[in-house]
């Protein structure tokens, strides 16, 4: 059982979507947050709609461990402690094998991937140190349990993040921190834009929003759970220190034939070495 209330929590991403959906959620248990984004804009304006009373913010760019630190180091000026962590921030990045730009590959697992590993690495030991306790939260996706067509760096970088996750809460079972991976489907946001500040988004940015993908993928983010409604999941979830956070009702039989092809292939595997 994690507690919520009075604890102090770092939240990425906070400037809009999930994560300022959590930090509403948060601050509504009784939490502290800092709010971290690397949208200084989007922060402020998402910080004055959440209140200042129990908020804090920091510009902050995940990808950058220095930033993380120095982020870190801002929330421990301003709470003393932190107890919560949450790696959400992220952004997404469509395209076919062969035909993706490896400056988009770099910029997509520098913040998928290596922004929750800053965060971690930052954070566990400030979170260890004070022996009250704690959580970390790492927002992967359904997309790092199961996959489609067209989309393979995020789906790389958000499997990476649930095995991480997994990982991480085997490490520090003991520990009294608990660990849990957000995997939503299409809650409402603004993810599917995300991609406009890659690296190559000139080259593609504007063949791609006529892509009858995009539009299928903007219609479903647009169409998609309230955010408010997926960080109550996550808050309930977190008190019951719970791995996964899902949310879709549709994908159960995607995650068994998954798990059943895994088995197939093992079957085959060990058949064949006669075992
Ligand atoms: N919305 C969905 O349907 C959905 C589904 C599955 C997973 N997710 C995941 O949820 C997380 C939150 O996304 P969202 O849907 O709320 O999207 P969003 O675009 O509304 O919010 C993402 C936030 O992250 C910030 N951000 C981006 N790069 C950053 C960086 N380098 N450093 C700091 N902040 C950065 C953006 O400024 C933005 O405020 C992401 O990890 C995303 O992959 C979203």
């Amino acid at each position: 059982m994690t507690e919520i209330a009075h604890k102090n929590a770092f939240v990425t991403g906070a400037a809009s979507g999930i994560g300022l959906a959590l930090t509403k959620a948060l601050v509504a248990r009784g939490a502290h947050v800092m709010m971290a984004d690397m949208n200084a804009e989007g922060l402020a304006a998402a910080r004055a709609e959440v209140g200042e009373a129990h908020t804090e913010s920091v510009v902050c760019d995940v990808s950058d461990a220095g930033s993380v630190q120095n982020a870190a180091q801002a929330t421990i000026d301003a709470f003393g402690k932190v107890h919560l962590l949450f790696n959400n921030a992220g952004v997404s990045l469509a395209g076919r094998p062969g035909q993706i730009d490896l400056r988009d590959w770099q910029w997509i697992t520098d913040i998928n991937l290596m922004g929750v590993v800053h965060g971690v690495e930052t954070f566990l030991p400030l979170i260890a140190a004070h022996d009250e306790g704690g959580h970390i939260v790492n927002t992967a996706s359904m997309a790092g349990h199961v996959t489609a067509p067209g989309m393979g760096p995020y789906f790389a970088t958000k499997f990476a993040v649930t095995g991480y996750s997994e990982a991480l809460r085997i490490e520090l079972k003991k520990s009294g921190i608990g660990v849990s991976c957000l995997c939503p489907t299409w809650v409402k946001s603004n993810i599917h834009n995300t991609s406009d500040n890659s690296p190559a988004a000139e080259v593609h940015r504007e063949k791609f929003k006529q892509s009858d993908a995009y539009k299928a993928v903007r219609s479903l983010v647009e169409n998609g759970m309230s955010p408010d409604v997926y960080a109550e999941l996550c808050m309930k979830a977190i008190e019951a220190n719970r791995l996964h956070v899902f949310n879709d009702p549709e994908a159960r039989q995607a995650l068994i034939d998954r798990h059943e092809a895994n088995l197939a292939d093992y079957d085959a595997c060990l058949a064949d070495l006669d075992l």
